[in-house]
């Protein structure tokens, strides 16, 4: 598939990336007990695979961009699958990296379960695996690590923010778009918002569906939404991306979104620019610019050493 090469995403810190010039150069480069005895291809690039889930939203366009900016440097090999939103499609594109003799694998699992068969196929290949973004259901034995948001924190966020904002003295219906369901977004950031908003007894939730991340499918739910319940106060929009289609539903029913108050994650520009407009009234921010600890991960996994199984995302 074709891999989108710009960024919507604004960058809101300065994260700095070093340079893979000592790595490329060959120096301590000595491979780790279970890895491949062979750290890179005939011209002396190490061999990078990224398993990207799609390109559902601004956020993923960032999260793909960060990738290849940092392993189009010098000294690497870079090979970029998308997976046009099918975990089969990913299955098989790290299959793919696997025959090819890859050093290391980077995968953005689409969803959380399904993953040890090819796992194990990586580990017997001597793969290190890097699970980033979303995480895997698999035991941790089965991957090097994982990189990534914590998305229950950013659903309690989320309740927190209305509750100290908006209050709690009066009775406030809630809709909630969810995103891919299945995918640890979606679970993390539904589980957080509901243990949350469930401690205050005026927020009732009238319905919470997915809209998979993706904006028309996000306009279609809220269409449906606003035919469905005739008293709605907040949208809960589990991206960016469905809030835009939130806002052109509202707008084409003849409404205003300023009306409402809508909540959404992810933080790309766009949505800075509906916030200013007074249309989304909070983003919680996921950063998607995890290219460069991935990076950094990968030259100490091929370097033989230990790294945290766990690795969360400043935001
Ligand atoms: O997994 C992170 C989520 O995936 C982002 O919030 C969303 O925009 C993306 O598609």
């Amino acid at each position: 598939g074709a891999e989108q090469s710009t960024s919507t995403k604004v960058e809101l810190r300065d994260d700095p990336v070093k340079s893979s010039s000592d790595y490329a150069s060959g120096s301590g480069n000595a491979m780790s007990q279970g890895t491949k005895d062979n750290d890179s291809d005939s011209s002396g690039k190490v061999k990078i695979g990224f398993v990207q889930t799609a390109n559902e939203s601004g956020w993923r366009a960032a999260h793909t961009q960060s990738m290849k900016d940092i392993f189009s440097q010098d000294g690497y090999s870079y090979k970029f699958i998308d997976g046009q939103g099918e975990q089969s499609v990913q299955i098989a594109g790290i299959e793919e990296l696997i025959n090819d003799g890859y050093d290391a694998i980077i995968l953005a699992p689409i969803v959380e379960d399904g993953w040890d068969d090819v796992l194990k196929k990586a580990q017997a290949a001597g793969i290190p695996v890097i699970i980033v973004d979303r995480k895997v259901s698999s035991d941790s034995s089965l991957y090097s690590c994982w990189v990534g948001s914590d998305f229950e924190t950013e659903g309690k966020n989320a309740a927190k923010w209305l509750a100290d904002n908006i209050g709690t003295s009066e009775q406030k219906n809630i809709v909630v778009l969810e995103g891919t369901t299945g995918s640890s977004a979606q679970l993390g950031r539904t589980e957080g918002f509901n243990s949350e908003i469930s401690k205050y007894s005026s927020y009732s939730i009238l319905a919470s569906e997915s809209g998979d991340f993706d904006k028309s499918k996000g306009k279609e739910l809220m269409k449906k939404y606003l035919g469905q319940f005739d008293k709605i106060d907040v949208i809960v929009s589990q991206n960016d991306n469905m809030a835009y289609g939130v806002i052109e539903a509202i707008e084409e029913a003849g409404k205003n979104a300023s009306d409402y108050t809508i909540v959404s994650f992810d933080g790309e520009a766009e949505a800075f620019k509906q916030m200013i407009a007074g249309k989304i009234s909070v983003d919680i921010e996921c950063n998607p610019l995890q290219g460069p600890t991935v990076e950094k991960l990968v030259k100490k996994l091929l370097n033989g050493e230990t790294v945290d199984k766990e690795q969360f995302m400043e935001e």
